[in-house]
């Protein structure tokens, strides 16, 4: 089955405050490129060559001027507009006309992370009607979503929860079969108002379809002051592995 790459670069950015009052989260600096670039990277790096951003009406134009057809990256990129944040799901289900047969790979775009994802994806390749995910341990499992595991399986998963039944954080890196479309179609707004990408994966934990890796190098989301200036310093330690 062939594989296309997703990036979702859309949202509100409103954690990062004055940083995002003229521009998108996901063009601010990290070391020496924009944010988007490590995601881009991540999924080039792989030899994908379909790529698709998803981001807001507000912006979409800077990412084309900076991306343009993707020939300087090596790839194709095709772009789609998500008229309102309505959530990672949502930003996604853009995405299911250009994933048509295909399996797709799709990366946060302010998740930054050290590890190629070589491994990640031939641990995937031999469950090809599963879903994967990507697992960090963190000391703050608050702020993401989190997995629970039993047996070396992941048994659930909850959005942000007040009471983490572990330190494993899911990362924004996600594998999903062509199927996932259509449990984005069956979701409904969770409380913030937002279609959830937790609930597509708990569909495939109760479906008994859901893999995962755990990274073994650092990983961070850059969508807050704190987490941005995070981002920054580990990319200039020690650069992302393309
Ligand atoms: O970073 C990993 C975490 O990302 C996961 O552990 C969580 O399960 C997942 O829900 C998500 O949590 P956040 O609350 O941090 O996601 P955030 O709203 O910051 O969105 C992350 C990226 O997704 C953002 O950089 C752009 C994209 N996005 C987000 C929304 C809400 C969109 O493209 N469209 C959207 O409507």
């Amino acid at each position: 089955m062939t594989l296309r790459g997703v990036v979702l670069a859309g949202g509100k950015g409103t954690r990062l405050g004055e940083l995002t009052k003229v521009t998108n989260k996901h063009l601010l600096p990290v070391g020496p490129y924009p944010m988007v670039y490590y995601p881009l990277k991540k999924l080039t790096g792989l030899g994908i060559q379909e790529v698709l951003l998803v981001s807001g009406t507000e912006h979409m134009g800077d990412f084309v001027e900076l991306l343009g057809s993707g020939r300087g990256h090596g790839c194709n990129m095709t772009y789609r507009v998500q008229d309102e944040a309505g959530g990672i799901a949502q930003a996604l289900g853009l995405a299911a006309h250009f994933c048509t047969g295909s399996r797709c790979l799709v990366i946060l775009g302010d998740n930054i992370f050290l590890d190629p994802l070589g491994p990640f994806l031939a641990a995937a390749g031999e469950h090809a009607d599963s879903a994967w995910v990507a697992l960090k341990r963190v000391h703050d499992p608050k702020r993401y979503g989190v997995a629970e595991l039993k047996d070396g399986k992941v048994i659930g998963i909850e959005e942000k929860p007040e009471r983490p039944k572990s330190d494993y954080a899911v990362a924004g890196i996600y594998l999903y079969p062509p199927d996932v479309f259509e449990v984005i179609k069956t979701l409904k707004p969770s409380r913030r108002g937002e279609l959830e990408i937790t609930a597509v994966n708990q569909y495939y934990v109760r479906t008994r379809r859901l893999g995962y890796t755990v990274l073994d190098g650092y990983w961070t989301d850059a969508g807050t002051l704190e987490s941005l200036a995070v981002a920054n310093q580990l990319v200039r330690q020690d650069p992302p592995r393309f």
